[in-house]
């Protein structure tokens, strides 16, 4: 595992798109594995500028994502597939049928699930995987529970996601309940992993994820088993490592 800690959430975007577009220009056939939230965007708006300074091609590129909220359709713009849609998707010339995310109108979301791991598997695996963390440990939507769950699958949101989450939505109320989430065995698949994290309210779930012990009560934990594993972190996000 390495640790990199940067200033500040500027240097912690620029570092992450940088080592992004390192991998796309050595191979044009690449799988990323994406990720939504606050903490990417700044990274997903450097690689668009580098793709519109014609830097960067996304032609023979495939992505899947990590998750969504169950039941939100595409146009909603609370929806992981919009998000992506806005800061990426609908600004670079990745083809819309080579961009996946996991299939938030499900209704059998077991059956949907296991399709989406057998999709990345066709796709050669996930070359490149960006994380994102959440103050409780989780990557993707994968929440602090009593085991590691491998295939995507569909979970309940923690009280804490929810009230984190709250602060794109309204009203407490409105955000979903459920969502459906790649699972542990398409992340620690991916060949290399980054996960990326900024502010004090991580500090936290990064020391956990760094120092342990695994445990799938701090999911994030278990990435200790990655073989290429890069953690980029700003200053406060990497406070309690002393
Ligand atoms: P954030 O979310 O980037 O909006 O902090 C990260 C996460 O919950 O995984």
């Amino acid at each position: 595992m390495k640790v990199i800690v940067v200033k500040n959430y500027e240097e912690l975007s620029q570092m992450a798109a940088d080592l992004v577009a390192q991998e796309m220009q050595a191979k044009d056939e690449i799988v990323l594995g994406l990720a939504t939230g606050s903490t990417p965007e700044g990274m997903y708006s450097i690689l668009v500028k580098m793709y519109q300074e014609g830097k960067l091609d996304f032609s023979k590129v495939k992505s899947f994502n990590l998750d969504d909220y169950l039941g939100l359709e595409e146009d909603n713009d609370q929806s992981y597939r919009y998000f992506m849609n806005k800061h990426l998707f609908s600004k670079v010339n990745i083809k819309r049928e080579n961009t996946f995310v996991p299939p938030a109108m499900t209704k059998d979301p077991e059956k949907s699930g296991l399709e989406y791991d057998q999709k990345i598997l066709e796709a050669g695996g996930i070359d490149l995987q960006i994380l994102g963390i959440g103050i409780n440990g989780h990557i993707g939507f994968n929440e602090p529970g009593p085991a590691f769950v491998g295939p995507t699958h569909k979970i309940d949101l923690s009280e804490e996601t929810i009230k984190a989450n709250s602060r794109f939505f309204e009203k407490i109320e409105d955000v979903p309940k459920q969502a459906i989430t790649m699972g542990m065995k398409s992340i620690l698949n991916a060949r290399k992993i980054i996960l990326i994290a900024n502010g004090q309210s991580k500090a936290d779930a990064i020391y956990k994820t760094i120092k342990g012990p695994i445990s799938p009560e701090v999911p994030s934990s278990i990435l200790q088993l990655h073989q290429n594993l890069t953690i980029i972190i700003d200053e406060e996000a990497a406070k309690k490592l002393e």
